[in-house]
This record gives C-alpha cells, structure tokens and sequence, in this order.
C-alpha cells in the first residue's frame, strides 16, 4: 500500500478550498503544493501566500515541491505549522548539501527531485542526508501529462540503494500517474504517489484515489 498526495495544482483555483476540504474528506496522506517560477519550468502557479490561506482548512500536512531556481532564497517562506516536507530540484542548487542543511534547519523534512533527464547517480553523495526523493514521470511544469516509464528503473534504483545501505528516505514519484497504471510503481516499490488530474477531474474521487493507493 502506497500513500498519496493529491497535487492541488490540479484543482479549480476558483473553488480551492472547497476542493481541497473534498479531497481531504476522503482517504489521503499529504497535499501536495507544486511551486513553478517560470524559470526552472516553463509555467508558473502560485506562491507562499496562497499556501499560507491553505493553513485554515489544511487538516493534512504539506508535501511542497518547489520547482524554482535557487530555492534557498523562499525556503523560509514555506515553513508553516502544515509543512512536513520542502522538496527542491537537484538542477536548481548551487549548492544541494546546503539546501538541504537549510531545510533541516528551519525544521522541515527535506526532499530532493530529479527531473527525467536526470540520472539518479548525481544523488548518490547526499543520501545520507535527504528524507524524501522524488523521482519525476514527467517533465515538470504541468498537470495531465503522460507518465513516462523511464521513472521505473529510477525508483527500483534508490529501492536497491536503501536497501543496501539502510537510507531512510522514503520515495515518491510525481507525474502522469492514474488508477490504470499506479501498479507500475507501486511495483516497482515506492513509496508516495503524487497524482493532480487523476484525482481532481475523476468522477469518484474516492475510488481513484483508494485504486492508486491499494
Ligand atoms: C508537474 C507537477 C505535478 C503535477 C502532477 O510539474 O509537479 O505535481 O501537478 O499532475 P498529474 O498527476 O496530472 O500529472
Ligand atoms: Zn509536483
């Protein structure tokens, strides 16, 4: 059984708290609040202010996926009395230990993503020191993308890692992923599940997100 992180990214930002109190009325794990600055992805949503009205109804933590550039400089900005992880880009830092230690510092869990023409090696210096890693199934940027299967050998190979070396971060995949093929990755061992279209434009929410999850 894997968790889930609806990502809001796919809400109706004209009705964000009624869809987010629907979501959280059913069985889920995390929100998941995806951050764009125009830069690192080509598209841009919303920023800390929106998130903090979040902090009113939010009855489950924060799962924040900062797609910015030289994230450093808004982490503190993303620390509420909701945040559980802060989750930031391997190909945005200067400087990843860092960000990481800063993270850590301002009392968040930390997360590290990789795009997917990232190989999953480059994190091989840090696992000692990252709580979460999201692998992306897709290009980051936008909901309702196709899941792209390059992601699978990604995952098996933090699995193999932890594994071997008894690393405690937990792993998450974010992108493209829907009641019909969460099976792949779960299979493949991971641990969170971020899923935007499949849960917010699904006619029964519960049954997807209960069908990603089993
Ligand atoms: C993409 C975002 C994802 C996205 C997922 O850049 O990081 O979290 O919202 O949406 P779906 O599940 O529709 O691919
Ligand atoms: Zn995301």
């Amino acid at each position: 059984m894997a968790k889930i992180a609806p990502s809001i990214l796919s809400a109706d930002f004209a009705r964000l708290g009624e869809d987010i109190s629907d979501v959280q009325s059913r069985n889920i794990d995390y929100l998941h609040i995806d951050v764009m600055d125009g830069m690192l992805v080509p598209n841009i949503s919303f920023g800390p202010a929106v998130m903090k009205s979040l902090n009113r109804i939010a009855k489950v933590p924060y799962d924040i996926h900062l797609m910015i550039e030289r994230p450093e400089r808004y982490i503190n900005e993303f620390i509420t009395e909701n945040t559980e992880f802060i989750t930031v880009h391997y190909e945005a830092c200067d400087d990843l230990a860092a960000t990481i230690a800063l993270i850590h510092k301002l009392g968040a869990k930390a997360g590290v993503s990789i795009k997917p023409g990232t190989s999953p090696e480059v994190l091989d210096d840090f696992l000692n020191d990252i709580d979460l890693i999201l692998v992306m199934s897709v290009e980051p940027g936008f909901g309702g993308q196709k899941f792209m299967e390059n992601s699978i050998p990604k995952i098996q190979y933090f699995v193999d890692k932890k594994r071997m070396d008894n690393y405690q971060y937990i792993i998450e995949v974010d992108g493209g992923i829907n009641p019909e093929n969460a099976y792949l990755v779960k299979e493949a061992g991971v641990d969170l599940i971020v899923a935007g279209s499949a849960v917010f434009n699904a006619k029964d929410r519960t049954y997807a997100i209960e069908k990603i999850k089993e």
